[in-house]
């Protein structure tokens, strides 16, 4: 069974989770609105990762015996700026998080807890995916800032993405 300062650690990352699909939601809907439907297609895609990150530490609580409990979500902001800028913004939000795995495992570590220590591989390896896949677009952004068709053929590249749940996405 998993301790209650751990339980209170997991519930506050599976907030963070949350929020995350909440503010990658704000940015799909900011593109949306500017007719740049591949990088909205972009965050509604991130939005449904972030969404399966939060279950995924809710499931594995239930498991281990501990009660998730819900807390607030703040409201994301509305205006991102620029692609470059929303896309700077999200990175920045990717490295809190990865920030935030980090200490939560180093947490289940201080406590001997092993089960979580292992569980939480998962996400410090799906953040170095998560921070290089921001960084490369804020970099191809960086390339073609101002140049319109640059962004065009950039918003057609993104509308490939799709949701591919991993394996144990029901575990
Ligand atoms: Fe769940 Fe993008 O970190």
């Amino acid at each position: 069974m998993i301790s209650k300062k751990l339980e209170k650690a997991v519930n506050e990352q599976i907030q963070k989770e949350t929020y995350s699909a909440y503010l990658y939601l704000a940015m799909a809907a900011y593109f949306a609105a500017q007719n740049l439907d591949g990088f909205a297609n972009w965050f509604y895609v991130q939005n449904q990762e972030e969404t399966f990150h939060a279950m995924k530490l809710h499931k594995y609580l239930i498991e281990r015996g501990g009660e998730v409990e819900l807390m607030e979500i703040q409201k994301p902001p509305k205006d991102f700026e620029s692609p470059l800028k929303a896309f700077q913004a999200a990175l920045e939000h990717e490295r809190f998080i990865s920030k935030s795995i980090n200490e939560l495992l180093q947490k289940a570590l201080d406590e001997g807890d092993h089960a979580l220590a292992s569980f939480l591989k998962w996400y410090v390896d799906e953040q170095v995916e998560e921070e290089a896949n921001a960084e490369k677009i804020v970099a191809q952004l960086e390339m073609i800032e101002g140049y319109k068709p640059g962004l065009y053929h950039l918003d057609k590249e993104l509308a490939a993405r799709v949701f591919t749940p991993p394996v144990d996405a029901t575990a």
